[in-house]
């Protein structure tokens, strides 16, 4: 299945402040405003959420398709993705923008002063799916996840177009984007992924009820954070899967998208849906017990052996044919 993964490509920089910002901010002077924070930690992390998803994907041992636009400084990022199997050949490099990058300071007191720089993510836009499925003679599922919103709305309308299955991954785009957009996104999705508070919104957005929305989409994948995630089909019984148990939490950054990654190689090796559920909650588990989403590494033997206890050794048998963890 040749399954490409469109959004975002971007860089966390995560600073920590060891003092108070209120201290520094002085009621009388707001009007001119002048502060340079000594910061004493730096972290930078690879993020984005179409990076994120094909990632996971390519941990779990497909070659997904990353489709998205980023800056002439790609380099490092492009390698560290192809070592882990992603074909970036789709990528967009702009010529005069740098790569999407979310700079954020935290104090002592977690108070955060943080700015999303869209950069070169603004010419997603100006890509084009065909030549992505003429290079690799034909597209089965194209995922469209948060992305830069003229982006996310061409995507999907060149699938209902040219007849290419779609699976709608909105998420934290729902906020910015008119109700009418929504209604363009959800619309004749092969798969429409959120979580449950999405949901609701969704449903808010578009007007559209619960019922109307199964219409209008194959299948609905809600993620439920601890409680795992429920599958529900037009006329067929909701599908309840529930979470793999962690052996630790440390950061809940980026387990929706190792949600999706999960759930799309199940769909990538033809499996039941209650399959692909178990592997994306058991994909979302690994990046939870780490900081960062993707910090953490998948051994098959490992994966083999925490996905047959969590959900049996009938359903790890029916994976491990397709399984092929990859860590270089
Ligand atoms: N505490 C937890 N224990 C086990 N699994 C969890 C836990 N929290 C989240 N998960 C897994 O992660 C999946 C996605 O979580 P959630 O519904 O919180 O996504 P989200 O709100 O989209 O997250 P984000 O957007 O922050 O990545 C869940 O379906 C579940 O598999
Ligand atoms: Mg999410």
């Amino acid at each position: 299945m040749r399954i490409a993964v469109t959004g975002s490509i971007a860089t966390d920089h995560l600073m920590t402040f060891p003092g108070s910002f209120g201290d520094q901010l002085i009621a009388e002077q707001l009007d001119r405003v002048s502060l340079s924070f000594l910061v004493d930690d730096l972290q930078i992390r690879r993020g984005g959420c179409a990076a994120n998803i094909a990632f996971g994907m390519g941990c779990l041992g497909l070659k997904p398709v990353l489709v998205g636009a980023v800056g002439n400084d790609f380099a490092d990022y492009r390698s560290w993705l192809e070592r882990h199997g992603v074909d970036c050949a789709s990528v967009h490099i702009s010529e005069t923008q740098h790569t999407a990058r979310f700079l954020c300071t935290t104090d002592e007191h977690h108070n955060q002063i943080a700015s999303f720089y869209t950069g070169a993510m603004a010419e997603a836009r100006l890509i084009e799916l065909q030549p992505v499925a003429d290079r690799l003679k034909g597209l089965d599922l194209v995922l469209i996840s948060p992305n830069d919103p003229d982006a996310m709305l061409r995507h999907t309308d060149e699938c209902r177009r040219r007849g290419i299955a779609f699976a709608a991954d909105i998420s934290q785009q729902l906020a910015r984007m008119a109700d009418e957009q929504i209604r363009q996104l959800v619309d004749g999705a092969a798969y429409l992924f959120s979580n449950d508070y999405e949901k609701g919104l969704i449903e808010q957005k578009t007007g559209w009820s619960d019922e109307e929305i199964l219409d209008r989409v194959g299948v609905r994948i809600t993620t439920l954070g601890p409680k795992g995630a429920v599958i529900d089909r037009k006329g067929e019984p909701s599908i309840h899967v529930a979470p793999a148990p962690e052996l630790g939490k440390a950061d809940p950054t980026g387990v929706g998208d190792a949600f999706r990654a999960g759930f799309m190689s199940g769909l990538a090796w033809g499996l039941p849906l209650e399959r692909c559920g178990q592997l994306g909650n058991l994909t979302a588990t690994h990046v939870l017990e780490r900081v960062g989403g993707q910090e953490y590494e998948l051994s098959q033997r490992g994966f083999l052996e925490r996905f047959s206890a969590a959900y049996g050794p009938e359903a790890a048998a029916e994976i491990s044919g397709h399984l092929r963890c990859y860590h270089p």
